[in-house]
């Protein structure tokens, strides 16, 4: 591919950028249900990517916020109005359309056909956007405070409902709950019912079967995991509403979700930080971004965080690839850098995982490592488009076209960088 410095230009920032707000517009929806509600969301990659996804909603109004907030805001907004109202938000939703009658039976619903939602959870990533929006609404100040109420109901939620052992940790019950579907670290987890095994619509029969009772899905199974993204996720969000509110309750229970994370996740061998598997919780040791992930959280130590960094992101064996951040260690025999129908997540860069790893690089000082992963992804954004994710290796663009959180990049280009060396010459 071309040389990546070429993203580093004024003008090509401005291309992107342009770019990135038509793909935004584009995908774009609102209306009103048959029920009378509202909805306005941006669906992430028409036509596969219809419906509305939790951690989409999230990370688009992030990116709305530097182009149009009151889009932002409105998508939040929807996002909360996804769920029940005991809290619980769902990882998918079906607001102006349905889902198809082939795929419907893949998800996580309550019957076969005709559900408004999955009962399923996405990463709790809305109170941490929320804020986020909110500093970008200067002309709307009480969209700060609006939806405390809402917000805390939300997170109480996750506490009551996926934290059973009472550890601080939330448990997901499906591979997809974390987003992160196919990563091939659910596979020694959930074996023939991973995402793209056969098996995967058992586990939605028998989860329908269970009426999505968590608590009874965690007790009477092993399918089920301390998965360390979705707890950064809820621990970004607590800290999130700590801000947002100034009631210290809640810092002190994001502190709790790193404690757990330090104590029970951290590999001491590889520094690494491993999800913990089913009833006896036995950790997964697979090299994902996942695990890496803890990078995000600015309270860990730093030293943690830099071994992070050291040892994993920048070797060229494990992280250090030409094109962004790989979703899945080099060196692990399941990684795989190309496109593969129905397996996502094992080895492609994402741009989402780089706007939360970037700037935790730069502020620990690894600068010039961060511009490179930013100006490789910019370089294969301005060739190939704005899409899913691209080879980590050859810069491909692969997977949907016009992806909305992939114009999280507009945002990571504006930071100025240098031009980058080429990999392993640092
Ligand atoms: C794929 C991704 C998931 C995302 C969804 C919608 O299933 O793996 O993370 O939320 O598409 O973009």
């Amino acid at each position: 591919m071309g040389p990546p410095s070429a993203a580093a230009s004024p003008a090509a920032s401005a291309a992107l950028r342009s770019a990135g707000e038509a793909v935004l517009r584009a995908n774009w929806r609102e209306g009103v249900r048959a029920d009378g509600v509202a909805y306005a969301f941006t669906c992430p990659a028409p036509p596969r990517y219809r419906h509305m996804w939790h951690w989409d909603s999230c990370f688009h109004a992030i990116a709305w916020r530097l182009v149009e907030p009151v889009r932002a805001r409105a998508e939040l907004r929807t996002v909360l109005r996804s769920g029940r109202p005991d809290g619980f938000l769902p990882h998918t939703v079906f607001w102006d359309a349905r889902a198809g009658w082939r795929r419907a039976p893949l998800y996580a619903t309550r019957g076969l056909l005709g559900d408004r939602h999955t009962e399923t959870i996405g990463p709790p990533l809305l109170a941490y956007a929320w804020e986020l929006v909110a500093d970008a609404s200067s002309n709307d100040p009480g969209f700060r405070t609006e939806a405390l109420l809402e917000l805390a109901r939300h997170l109480r939620w996750l506490e009551d409902e996926r934290d059973p052992d009472g550890d601080g940790l939330l448990s997901i019950v499906v591979p997809d709950e974390s987003g992160l579907d196919d990563s091939p670290k659910y596979e020694p987890v959930f074996g023939r019912l991973t995402h793209d095994r056969a098996g995967y619509a058992l586990l939605m029969k028998r989860g329908r079967r269970a009426r999505w009772d968590s608590h009874m899905l965690i007790e009477r199974y092993d399918h089920h995991v301390e998965d360390v993204w979705v707890n950064v996720a809820y621990a970004l969000s607590l800290h999130a509403m700590g801000r947002l509110t100034g009631d210290a309750s809640w810092g002190a229970r994001a502190e709790r979700v790193e404690r757990a994370l330090l104590e029970r996740c951290l590999d001491d061998r590889t520094g690494l930080f491993f999800d913990l598997a089913g009833r006896d919780e036995r950790p997964v040791r697979i090299s994902t971004w996942s695990s890496l992930s803890p990078l995000a959280l600015c309270g860990l130590p730093a030293h943690v965080r830099m071994r992070l960094v050291e040892q994993h992101l920048l070797d060229e064996r494990r992280y250090l690839a030409p094109v962004g951040i790989p979703s899945v260690s080099m060196d692990e025999l399941s990684f795989n850098p190309r496109w593969d129908r129905f397996r996502t997540w094992r080895g492609p860069s994402w741009v989402n995982v780089a706007w939360l790893l970037a700037p935790a690089m730069r502020e620990l000082g690894y600068g010039a490592a961060a511009d490179r992963v930013v100006a490789s992804l910019a370089t294969a954004a301005l060739r190939d488009g704005f899409r899913e994710y691209y080879d980590p290796l050859s810069g491909r663009g692969l997977g949907a076209r016009g992806f909305g959180w992939s114009t999280l990049l507009c945002e990571l280009v504006d930071v100025p960088f240098t031009a980058p060396a080429a990999p392993g010459t640092e």
